[in-house]
């Protein structure tokens, strides 16, 4: 995803130092040319002949080294960066970035970069706290720059709390979402659901099927990649939600996801129901464990509301409606009487049979269907699969403005 592009990794001096040579290394793997600028204080914690390993660049750290070819280094790296991120960024560095100092090969190469500029604040909590950290931040914000929150936890310092460097993929991330795609769905606004519900039938018994939410995510990441204000509404998944969602909303029955889907379906452009929500819950939830017997138990369910269907009455012209359609016979005639009884747009099929397709995996066999034309696609990773239905719906969405002008 970033073939051809160059990405600046500034490395300062923090524990958490160490972690972005596993981000350099999954930079190189996403084909993007990596060249990391380490201040003096970060080679206490990371030697630069680590970094130089993983990207094949020369990892530079002084200011006046000689030896390298002959350039003016902090203006063609800062000319050359289509993206630059500092990860772990220590309170130091931030204080030096937000006021415009340049010390250093890794404040001067900043200061000259126009490129998106992100950075990672790793540091104990009560100077990640302190207003004049976090004043330093809102300046840096003001400038354009992108923060990421650090995540809360046990710090190395053994203090818990907010200072922690957030995980690799959530980096990556970032800086896809700033570099790797064109921005063809900026404006527009998309609700996405993934993942399953559960149905209890108890306090400690529920009803739910095998979803672990990798499609919604991939979509609702797809769309945010894109430059979409994606709301994510998911059942209790496994999946991770993507880095950069404009609101995430966590529920647990297909009730509290009608109720959260029909709130904000009319501000929406886009919506996507990847969710496989239960079609029935149990009549009735016991208070209390239900005891084991000698007999059989028997339980008896009711209808869950159908959210597409009534988000299919609910449609406006200018809206596009996507449901999935998860069958295990009869995939293609199961699939076009859904998209024509809850009124959507486009149906994506996906059959349990299939191999490599539907539940848990990382890859999916989907059929695009719209009223008009049904396309077969090959295995594909969910991501691209995701990308793919967003393809299609830019595509009717170009159609709907032109029919409508
Ligand atoms: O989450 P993963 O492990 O990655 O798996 C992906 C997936 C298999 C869950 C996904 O690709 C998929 O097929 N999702 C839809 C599953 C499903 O519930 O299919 P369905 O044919 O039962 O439902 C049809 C459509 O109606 C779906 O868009 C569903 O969200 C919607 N629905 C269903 C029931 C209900 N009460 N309300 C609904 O809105």
């Amino acid at each position: 995803m970033l073939k051809g592009k160059v990405v600046v990794l500034g490395v300062t001096g923090g524990i958490a130092a160490y972690k972005t040579a596993d981000l350099a290394s999954r930079l190189v793997k996403q084909h993007a040319e990596v060249h990391v600028i380490m201040t003096k204080n970060a080679t206490e914690f990371i030697t630069p002949l680590t970094f130089e390993s993983l990207t094949g660049t020369k990892c530079i750290v002084d200011t006046f080294d000689r030896n390298f070819q002959w350039d003016i280094q902090h203006i063609s790296l800062a000319k050359k960066a289509d993206a630059f991120m500092v990860a772990p960024a220590t309170a130091n560095v931030i204080a030096k970035m937000a006021h415009g100092l340049a010390d250093d090969m890794l404040t001067t190469t900043i200061l000259a970069a126009k490129c998106p500029k992100i950075i990672a604040p790793a540091m104990n909590t009560a100077m990640f706290e302190n207003p004049i950290t976090q004043n330093n931040l809102e300046i840096l914000r003001q400038y354009g720059f992108t923060v990421i929150e650090p995540e809360a936890g046990i710090l190395a310092c053994r203090d818990t709390g907010k200072g922690r460097l957030p995980s690799t993929e959530l980096l990556l991330s970032s800086i896809l979402q700033a570099i790797a795609f064109e921005k063809d769905m900026a404006g527009l606004r998309v609700l996405v659901t993934a993942g399953p519900t559960q149905e209890a039938l108890d306090p400690v018994r529920y009803i739910t099927n095998l979803s672990s939410g990798k499609m919604g995510c991939a979509v609702a990441e797809a769309a945010v990649l894109r430059g979409a204000a994606v709301t994510l509404v998911s059942g209790p998944m496994t999946a991770e939600a993507p880095y950069g969602l404009q609101e995430h909303l966590s529920v647990r029955t297909a009730q509290e996801m009608y109720a959260a889907v029909i709130d904000r379906f009319a501000e929406q452009d886009i919506t996507v129901k990847a969710a496989a929500v239960a079609d029935y819950r149990p009549v009735h939830c016991a208070d209390e464990k239900i005891k084991k017997s000698d007999t059989d138990l028997s339980v008896s369910f009711t209808r869950n509301p159908d959210i597409l269907l009534e988000l299919g009455k609910r449609k406006r012209a200018d809206q596009l409606l996507c449901g999935f359609a998860m069958e295990t016979e009869n995939l293609l005639q199961n699939a076009a009487e859904k998209l024509k009884k809850k009124n959507a747009d486009l149906l994506v099929a996906n059959s349990l049979r299939q191999a490599g397709a539907g539940f848990q995996g990382d890859t999916n066999v989907i059929t695009l269907m719209t009223q008009t034309e049904t396309t077969e696609l090959p295995l594909l990773t969910k991501k691209e699969a995701a990308h793919r239905i967003l393809d299609k719906l830019l595509e009717m969405r170009a159609k709907q403005e032109t029919a409508s002008i």
